[in-house]
């Protein structure tokens, strides 16, 4: 970033009004086009997508349903060119056919919704003087889907916790599910978090074994039937039939993007829970660090602090290398406590503004070494259990209990590190725990963004509340100590992204205020600290995903278009991106300044 000048004082853009339009909206001088969308092709052989005539072998090769996560990867020698690599999240099978049963689904119909799953890596190539990027058939497409065989490695790779009928080695799995967000490494990997892999297992309830019943329902497993009924076609979605199977989803998840044929890694020395997404510091000696929240209502943060150093350059013998950081060092819980713990009453009262800060301990769960050995430091589990049934280990040592972690990101520019707590409406309510400090409501509808300022490598942090979202006119929000009455409402912060200069990006998902979700800008430094703008506002139904903030563009997901309540096939809530009377499609937008001037400032 030393060629940008001095750090401007803010963004510079006109904020987008909250709306229910049908529409991506961006502010005046800019514009915004799709990029790539749910059927369209990634693969050179695939067909034209026909909503009336899917398969799946046509949805292997075509881009997936859902999209969250998107990085870009500039790829060398090629100017403007990158790999865009997204995440698939989950299907919504009743908004993807037409005669869509969901009692009876056909195999057809669960395989298309298994292959809708996953990854894709496009090559998109930029346009002088514009922000638009067109997909094209580079040599590194591909699709990862829900069958592509992936790799476990670390402490529970073949843990008999791990193994099942079709795999009895417990480190070969087939595909990866429910990838919401993710990050870039620095040694230019991708990494996605496995979040609610628990939707795609049935039968939790035939378990009689109290302690496997018990780690089943800290998952969130529970019940007969799954609602998209994939166990009725292959039993390893079946926990009666395949008891580990589950065990082997919600795991970090890295993807080499530069060679096709690389088989992804599933890292179990990160733990496994509801990833949201993995995000890497590396500390000025070289230490790796690398964050992730549990997104769940009462869930927790973790880090984990890799004991081996980067091997510079993209030779294929330093990406193996690299590839491996994550599978020795120490795994970390977060404990947070407040500073004015008194002025929380347990009906949510809140300190005054600005007081929302406190310090904060990393308690170590699990050490994998160098040796692949590995060592549980919670008494009563070993360091399989540890890695398998996480947040049990979170549970044991007295970790903070969150609003639901979302996005856990270091700003690049002053190394700082930023969680989106997305919302929490059970906090304090039928006597779930009460508000503290760090998560000061009770019926958390809007959620909050908690700044740390962390000993990377190191086991203490301190941390603020960077803002209490909601309303602005709500006594009970805060934006950064910034005037109240020039701030965008903002409502259930998920994903976070960084310009250039170190401003932070928020996309929101579930916006609790009655307008649709968007993209917002938060100055973080200087006199316009807190300062938040709306830069974008998606479709009716949608949720906004995957930001990425270039000089030049940003790039967001628009994942569920159309989803509302009162939505069907036969009666959509929304037609986009294609208009007229379509089906909603999921896709990747890219927005620009027309006059291809640098991005918000
Ligand atoms: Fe898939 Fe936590 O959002
Ligand atoms: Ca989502
Ligand atoms: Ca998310
Ligand atoms: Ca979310």
């Amino acid at each position: 970033a030393g060629d940008l000048g001095p750090v401007p004082d803010g963004t510079n853009f006109t904020a987008v009004a909250p709306n229910t339009d049908d529409a991506v909206t961006v502010p005046e001088g800019y514009e915004n086009d799709v990029v790539i969308r749910w059927g369209d092709p990634v693969l050179p052989d695939a067909p034209a997508f026909d909503i009336g005539n899917q398969t799946a072998t046509a949805q292997e090769k075509q881009f997936g349903f859902n999209n969250d996560f998107a990085g870009l990867l500039p790829v060398d020698g090629r100017p403007d060119t990158y790999l865009l690599v997204v995440n698939h999240e989950y299907t919504t099978e009743p908004f993807m056919f037409a005669d869509y049963d969901p009692d009876d689904p056909t195999e057809e119909q669960v395989r298309i919704g298994i292959a809708g799953h996953g990854l894709s890596v496009v090559q998109v190539k930029g346009e002088p003087g514009t922000g638009r990027l067109t997909p094209e058939f580079g040599e590194y497409n591909r699709r990862i889907t829900g069958t592509t065989e992936l790799l476990l490695t670390g402490p529970a790779a073949g843990s008999d916790l791990l193994k099942t009928t079709a795999d009895p080695t417990g480190t070969r799995v087939a595909g990866t599910f429910n990838n919401c967000a993710g990050g870039l490494t620095p040694w230019g990997t991708v990494l996605s978090g496995e979040e609610n892999f628990d939707q795609y297992f049935a039968n939790a309830e035939s378990v009689t074994d109290p302690v496997v019943a018990e780690r089943l329902a800290r998952y969130g497993l529970e019940g007969a039937d799954t609602e998209r009924k994939w166990e009725r076609f292959d039993n390893r979605f079946d926990i009666a039939a395949e008891p580990n199977e589950v065990n082997r989803f919600g795991w970090i998840v890295e993807i080499d993007p530069w060679d096709p044929n690389s088989v992804p890694v599933k890292h179990t020395a990160l733990g496994r829970f509801k990833h949201e997404a993995a995000t890497v510091h590396i500390t000025g000696d070289g230490t790796v660090v690398s964050y992730s929240g549990d997104d769940e209502r009462f869930d927790y943060m973790y880090k984990f602090v890799s004991s081996r150093k980067m091997q510079p350059g993209n030779s294929r013998a330093a990406m193996r290398h690299n590839m491996t950081l994550l599978d020795a060092g120490t795994l970390y819980v977060a404990k947070l406590s407040g500073d004015h713990p008194d002025e929380i009453d347990g009906s949510g009262r809140l300190p005054e503004a600005g007081e929302f800060r406190g310090s904060g301990e990393w308690i170590p769960l699990l050490r994998a070494n160098e040796d692949g050995s590995a060592e549980s430091l919670v008494d009563g589990m070993s360091a399989e259990e540890v890695a398998v049934f996480t947040r049990l280990a979170g549970d044991r040592v007295g970790a903070t209990k969150m609003d639901r972690p979302e996005d856990f990101e270091p700003n690049p520019v002053t190394g700082k590190v930023y969680v989106a707590l997305t919302n929490n409406t059970k906090r304090g309510v039928d006597g779930a725990a009460p508000a503290d400090e760090a998560n000061p409501r009770e019926n958390n509808k809007n959620g909050q963004v908690l700044e740390i300022d962390d000993d990377h490598a190191g086991t203490s942090f301190t941390w603020t509340l960077l803002l209490v979202c909601g309303d602005p006119n709500e006594a009970d929000t805060y934006f950064g100590g910034f005037d109240k009455s020039q701030v965008s409402p903002i409502s259930c912060p998920d994903n976070l992204a960084f310009d250039s200069y170190g401003n932070l990006w928020i996309s929101t998902d579930g916006n609790a205020l009655g307008s649709n979700d968007g993209l917002f800008s938060v100055v973080l430094d200087g006199p316009r600290r807190g300062e938040t703008k709306q830069f974008l506002t998606v479709p009716i139904g949608a949720e906004t995903c995957g930001p990425i903030v270039q000089d030049g563009r940003v790039v967001v997901c628009v994942q569920h278009p159309g989803e509302t309540d009162d939505a069907s096939w036969a009666s959509p809530a929304s037609h986009w991106p294609d208009g007229g009377d379509s089906q909603p499609r999921p896709a990747v937008v890219a927005a620009w300044k027309s006059d291809g001037g640098r991005i918000g400032v």
